[in-house]
């Protein structure tokens, strides 16, 4: 069976063609992934601006779907598409576009959400993770930590209470003159900084979110806090310094920034997992989403995790950012499971994952 994926929740339009294998320890094959991405179109407005999204993916979308399908050498039995989360816009774009190659071809279409989408690139590349295992979904709009006991069940640990860790990257780089996309600009000049230099705090939530009582809160996220940390240090050097907002700090202290606030990021991110992986005895641990290029990340994730003898799942950098195989394989998984949607499916924009 052959799954044709369609990811346009926000700025890349994507279309991939995964099949099955047969082999039930890498269940999936990518025949054929292409990814336009949309980072030259919001460059210019230092952030991604949601219209302009939406009127890319329709420019983008037949000439996407159409190489994927020449690359990949055949046809398809299905259609999985991202319905939610993301921008309604975008989201609708490539809903749209699935409806209707699905009708046209009469193949079941599968929604797919696109969280689920992230964590099932992890088995998409490495096989079925030992189970039971606990998963970070971190990406510029979401922080979730999940546990998995069974295939293709999410169940939601915690999540960020304020920014996403990836949405961090991106203000604290544009902050310091690094531009968009921040995350891997923050990865590349951290090399060069002292990841020491400045005593950002760690934010630890201990006490239970009132809007959410029926999570216990202590493994959420907070990244607001140290965003703020990073503004008034930089307000306060540029005034030390006498320079004003439009002149950089000198290259070494935004190095020295950046690392510091990325060794923080880091640290919270892999405190709460590992945690969590020993508290509920995990036999292994995954990141996922687009932060999870992050090489500093993966680095200690890495010795972490061998440290403690527990395997750790990362995706290769192609299919840690958004892509259309993890939709195509996450549709496969779905397909299995009896999931398929009518021509009446509509985008979610803030999807929960346990009901996608
Ligand atoms: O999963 P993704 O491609 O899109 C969403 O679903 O949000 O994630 C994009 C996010 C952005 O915030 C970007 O800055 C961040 O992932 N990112 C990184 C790195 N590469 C991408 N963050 C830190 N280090 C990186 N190397
Ligand atoms: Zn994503």
């Amino acid at each position: 069976m052959r799954v044709l994926g369609i990811e346009t929740s926000c700025d890349e339009t994507a279309a991939a063609v995964v099949e099955e294998t047969g082999d039930l320890d890498r269940p999936w094959r990518v025949r054929a992934s292409v990814v336009a991405s949309q980072v030259a179109v919001h460059r210019e407005w230092g952030g991604i601006v949601p219209e302009l999204s939406a009127r890319q993916h329709v420019r983008d979308i037949c000439g996407v779907v159409r190489q994927a399908l020449d690359a990949s050498g055949g046809g398809f039995d299905a259609i999985a598409v991202t319905q939610g989360p993301g921008l309604v816009g975008s989201l609708l774009v490539g809903l749209a576009f699935a409806k209707g190659l699905a009708w046209a071809r009469s193949v079941p279409l599968v929604p797919v959400h696109h969280l689920g989408g992230h964590i099932e690139s992890l088995v998409l590349e490495h096989g079925e993770m030992p189970l039971a295992s606990v998963v970070l979904v971190v990406s510029g709009g979401h922080t979730n930590l999940y546990r998995i006991e069974r295939p293709g069940r999410y169940e939601l640990l915690g999540r960020t209470r304020d920014d996403a860790a990836g949405e961090a990257f991106d203000k604290v780089a544009k902050l310091l003159g690094l531009g968009y996309p921040g995350g891997p600009a923050i990865d590349l000049i951290a090399r060069h900084g002292n990841d020491r230099a400045v005593p950002f705090p760690k934010t630890r939530l201990t006490h239970a979110d009132r809007n959410a009582p029926h999570l216990a809160g202590r493994r959420d996220f907070s990244f607001s806090g140290l965003k703020t940390s990073v503004v008034r240090h930089v307000a306060a050097r540029r005034a030390e310094l006498g320079v004003d907002g439009a002149h950089p700090l000198p290259f070494a202290e935004v190095a020295d920034i950046a690392a510091s606030f990325q060794r923080v990021v880091v640290e919270t991110l892999l405190d709460r997992l590992f945690e969590a992986a020993r508290w509920y005895d995990a036999r292994s641990v995954g990141i996922a989403g687009g932060v999870s290029a992050n090489s500093r990340l993966r680095e200690e994730a890495a010795s972490r995790g061998a440290s403690r003898g527990l395997p750790v799942f990362v995706p290769s950098l192609a299919l840690s950012t958004d892509n259309a195989a993890m939709i195509a394989a996450a549709g496969l998984r779905r397909y299995r499971a009896g999931v398929a949607g009518g021509l009446d499916l509509n985008a979610d924009p803030s999807l929960p994952l346990h009901a996608a």
